[in-house]
């Protein structure tokens, strides 16, 4: 049975993908490194409570054929640009370098739309910037999912998404044609894509666009 490593399920694309992974016959062993516990106990589930300053010490837990890396913050849970980039950019590379040295398989790193290293943007900069740093790692599969805004029960109220939820329900034609790689993502379906490809083993780097990961859910 195989082994998988999910890096934020506490959030809403790491949930959605914790639940999946717990119920399907696929993955054996399934494995989670939060910073704070997760309210779930199952026989597949090893729970590892770090502090992130501290990935280097856990090396162990990196030992897996599968890892899905969907950790992220925004500006205003960061407050500075220097922390962003540690969650969006430092806290990544180290897990997928981690990963590498016990000879992971599989790596999935969630970025976003408009990721791009030469942005104007410092959000999309920092989101290409840590494609480009794990690509160059060569894992065996690597796949970059870049969803839109996403689309999710959270307890947080955030701004972007609760209008994004409003407009896709209201005017549901918005995002046909050339804006059809805005339409916002669900969250479970970006997670139901990432197990799915995930069993598919293809060898080789895949960015899959936003508008791509209906067809994969
Ligand atoms: N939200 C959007 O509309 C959107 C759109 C496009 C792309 N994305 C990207 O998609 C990915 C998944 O998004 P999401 O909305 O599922 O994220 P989320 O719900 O905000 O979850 C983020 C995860 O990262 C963890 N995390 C944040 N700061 C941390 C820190 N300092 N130390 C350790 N863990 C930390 C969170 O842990 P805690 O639960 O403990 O905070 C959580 O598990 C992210 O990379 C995000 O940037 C998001």
């Amino acid at each position: 049975m195989k082994s998988v490593l999910i890096i934020g399920a506490t959030g809403l694309v790491g949930g959605h993908l914790l639940d999946r992974l717990l119920q399907s016959g696929d993955y054996g062993r399934v494995v989670t490194v939060t910073r704070r516990p997760l309210e779930i106990i199952h026989d597949k589930l090893e729970q590892h409570v770090i502090n992130f300053d501290e990935l280097a010490q856990h090396q162990d837990i990196f030992a897996v054929d599968t890892v899905f890396c969907t950790l992220g913050t925004t500006m205003k849970q960061a407050k500075t640009k220097e922390q962003f980039v540690k969650v969006d950019f430092d806290y990544p590379l180290q897990v997928a370098k981690l990963a590498k040295e016990k000879k992971v398989n599989q790596f999935f790193i969630v970025t976003a739309m408009g990721a791009n290293q030469h942005s104007r943007f410092f959000y999309n900069q920092v989101k290409g910037n840590v494609e480009a740093a794990i690509q160059e790692l060569s894992i065996p599969v690597l796949y970059i999912i870049r969803p839109s805004l996403l689309l999710g029960d959270r307890n947080e109220a955030r701004f972007g998404e609760d209008l994004g939820q409003k407009v896709t329900k209201v005017i549901p034609y918005l995002f046909k044609g050339p804006l059809q790689r805005f339409k916002p993502n669900e969250a479970s379906s970006v997670a139901s894509a990432m197990l799915n490809l995930s069993l598919k083993n293809e060898e080789g780097t895949h960015v899959i666009e936003s508008k791509m990961i209906e067809q994969y859910k």
